[in-house]
């Protein structure tokens, strides 16, 4: 750490100074939000730098960063939400934006991963779509927050193949580890999909770099997307983790939470299945009851 050094405090109010005149050029911002958030965000940025001493080496080194974070930016890959999800700032605006709400299910990060347009399977259809993976059977119920069960309620599931890669990263044009299904009249839902194992985030671009000059495994904990929607209810985003799971305390992006890790219990071979359907080998099941919480909370 560099040693820190007194700094005069007639260098400290030229600092303060330059602050608060960037500060003040926003005052006639007509958008009053707009006005706020661009002067915190000066005040935080130059807090930074002040508390830091950013040297000059280390301001371009920054802007280089940042520069090769937009150029392999493009419709596919979003290198910024992935240094958002890496800083804990997702999170960060996942918890602000979906305040606890009674005995609703927590929310978690969506990733770069979830495709408009899944398949519709049905109720204990297969979502896997030849995804490689031991199988697993899922089901719960969707209910609202006074316990009253929702019918018609959508679930969106994804997740990635135990190579630990979603069908959109291989270079052909595969559907598969994602499908849509609906509750039925009495709120419940089940389906097959696998059983999730722990993959890497993109890591072959300047996050990756970031991660790795400093220490960071670029390591998600093995987790199953869900996006449930239903009318008059907050769309939740989130995902369930595996008990047992040895990255679950350092999950990359921060996205584990107590309250979303379940049971995958692994079942024998020949155990009989839920739906009758013959497993070859050792099949695994969770159950994840989700409570929506109301729209306008
Ligand atoms: C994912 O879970 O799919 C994911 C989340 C954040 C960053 C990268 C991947
Ligand atoms: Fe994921």
């Amino acid at each position: 750490m560099t040693p820190t050094r007194e700094i005069s405090a007639e260098q400290t109010a030229r600092e303060q100074e330059l602050v608060e005149r960037v500060q003040r050029s926003f005052d006639d911002c007509a958008d009053p939000r707009l006005k706020e958030v661009m002067q915190a965000a000066v005040k935080h940025l130059h807090a930074f730098v002040r508390e830091v001493r950013l040297t000059e080496d280390e301001w371009n080194k920054g802007i280089d960063f940042l520069t090769a974070v937009g150029h392999i930016t493009d419709d596919k890959r979003q290198e910024f939400i992935l240094l958002s999800d890496t800083l804990g700032v997702s999170m960060q605006t996942i918890a602000i934006n979906n305040e606890a709400y009674g005995n609703a299910t927590e929310a978690t990060v969506f990733g770069p991963f979830f495709v408009e347009g899944s398949p519709e399977i049905e109720l204990g259809g297969d979502m896997s779509g030849g995804a490689a993976g031991e199988p697993c059977w899922v089901e719960g119920t969707v209910a609202d927050a006074e316990g009253k069960p929702i019918p018609g309620a959508k679930i969106e599931v994804w997740e990635a193949d135990e190579d630990g890669f979603y069908d959109v990263q291989y270079d052909d044009d595969r559907v598969a580890a994602r499908a849509h299904l609906f509750t039925d009249s009495e709120g419940r839902y089940r389906f097959w999909g696998i059983t999730p194992t722990p993959y890497p985030i993109p890591h072959d671009g300047p996050v990756g770099k970031m991660l790795e000059a400093t220490g960071r495994s670029p390591m998600r904990a093995s987790h199953l997307h869900f996006m449930v929607e239903a009318p008059g209810c907050r769309t939740l985003v989130t995902h369930i983790f595996v008990r047992g799971d040895e990255l679950l305390d350092s999950d990359t992006v921060f996205g584990v939470k107590e309250s979303l890790v379940k049971d995958f219990d692994r079942q024998p071979v020949g155990t009989p299945t839920p739906d009758g359907r013959v497993v070859d080998g050792t099949w695994s099941k969770v159950r994840f009851d989700v409570v929506l919480a109301p729209a306008q909370t």
